[in-house]
């Protein structure tokens, strides 16, 4: 039972924790200006990580997720993946990446304890992929992802921002694209961060056009587990996946909020588009444990409730890959 409870009496047992800021794709939506450096860069290392995880684990984390920017730009990737999964209490290890050179990594990542891996491809046309991504790496993508099925990875998804572009011939393809593929390919509605207001105003659609064409076709939404993240799934009896949405401005979306961040630079996040949060750093770098829970467990009270995205409000969040998603 996890002992981190915020004040609206949710709990959490689902950790993302970024590894770095630093990105080699430049999605439309997500960097619209190219990746923004803010500071000298002193990412989280193999032992911070390791600190940080143990901390949650003892307070009843048991599923945690790397996140980025693009987590495999850092060479020591297999190091984290393997000391995440060997703290007690972890049962879950994610990984959420562009693909990039997912192919030749998955292995080593597989060998080294991940459970979990999300993939994203925003369209599986390949002028549209190199389009959004700035890299025509669709087909190498698409490899990697195959790889990670045929070995055995146990759960394997797709994140696709829901563009306006795209939307009838993208939701064709993903549904092809699952038919034989145990994959959950999840359609995130495109939120407004700091930095691509121009962008959101341009392609922004709600995710009901997606749960539109998936009930029309006889999709149904399966029920959540209490440490999934936020996407409502819909499973079909022809297709071996399934196509989920994740839609942040739905009323509701922040109510089972089940997860807590921690930056490539050791800051608890509490939500992802609220204040930059709680610094742990000092604490990372140091053996007092006691003192670590003691802090986490005292920043919850300040969680907001929900996002304020409806209203125009991202707090401190100008990309998502400084965050981690
Ligand atoms: P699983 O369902 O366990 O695979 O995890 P997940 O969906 O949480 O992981 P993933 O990193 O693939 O998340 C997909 C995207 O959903 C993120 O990159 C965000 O864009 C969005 N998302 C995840 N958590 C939140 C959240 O707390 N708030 C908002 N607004 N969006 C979120
Ligand atoms: N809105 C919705 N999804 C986004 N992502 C990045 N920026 C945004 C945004 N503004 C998605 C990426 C990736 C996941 C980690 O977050 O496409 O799939
Ligand atoms: Fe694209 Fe993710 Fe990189 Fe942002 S962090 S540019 S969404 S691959």
């Amino acid at each position: 039972m996890s002992r981190l409870e915020d004040g609206f009496g949710r709990r959490f047992h689902y950790l993302r924790v970024s590894v770095t800021e630093v990105c080699n794709f430049r999605c439309t939506y997500c960097l619209p200006d190219g990746y923004r450096k803010s500071g000298p860069q002193s990412f989280l290392t193999p032992d911070e990580v390791d600190r940080v995880t143990r901390a949650f684990a003892d307070l009843g984390v048991s599923k945690l997720r790397l996140t980025g920017g693009e987590p495999s730009v850092r060479r020591d990737l297999p190091e984290i993946i393997a000391r995440v999964s060997a703290t007690p209490g972890i049962d879950k290890v994610a990984l959420t990446t562009n693909g990039w050179n997912l192919d030749r990594n998955i292995a080593a990542w597989r060998d080294a304890g991940l459970t979990n891996l999300n993939v994203s491809i925003d369209s599986l046309d390949r002028a549209a992929f190199q389009r959004i991504t700035g890299h025509d790496r669709l087909e190498s993508v698409v490899r990697g992802l195959d790889q990670a099925l045929a070995i055995g990875v146990p759960t394997v998804k797709v994140n696709g921002v829901l563009l306006k572009d795209g939307v009838q011939d993208g939701f064709d393809a993903f549904a092809d694209f699952v038919r034989e593929r145990p994959v959950a390919v999840r359609f995130i509605e495109l939120m407004r961060t700091g930095d691509n207001a121009a962008f959101f105003a341009d392609q922004h659609i709600p995710g009901g056009r997606l749960t539109d064409w998936l009930q029309a076709r006889g999709w149904r939404p399966r029920p959540r587990a209490f440490d999934d993240g936020p996407a409502v799934e819909y499973a079909h009896p022809d297709y071996a996946g399934r196509i989920g949405l994740i839609a942040p401005y739905a009323p509701g979306f922040c109510d089972g909020c089940n997860r807590l961040r921690i930056t490539a630079r050791g800051k608890l996040r509490l939500c992802l588009f609220g204040e930059l949060g709680v610094d742990l750093r000092d604490l990372l770098q140091g053996d007092d444990a006691d003192a670590l829970k003691a802090r986490i467990q005292a920043a919850l009270v300040g969680k907001p409730r929900g996002h304020r995205l409806a209203e125009g409000i991202s707090g401190d969040t100008r990309q998502l890959a400084q965050y981690g998603g």
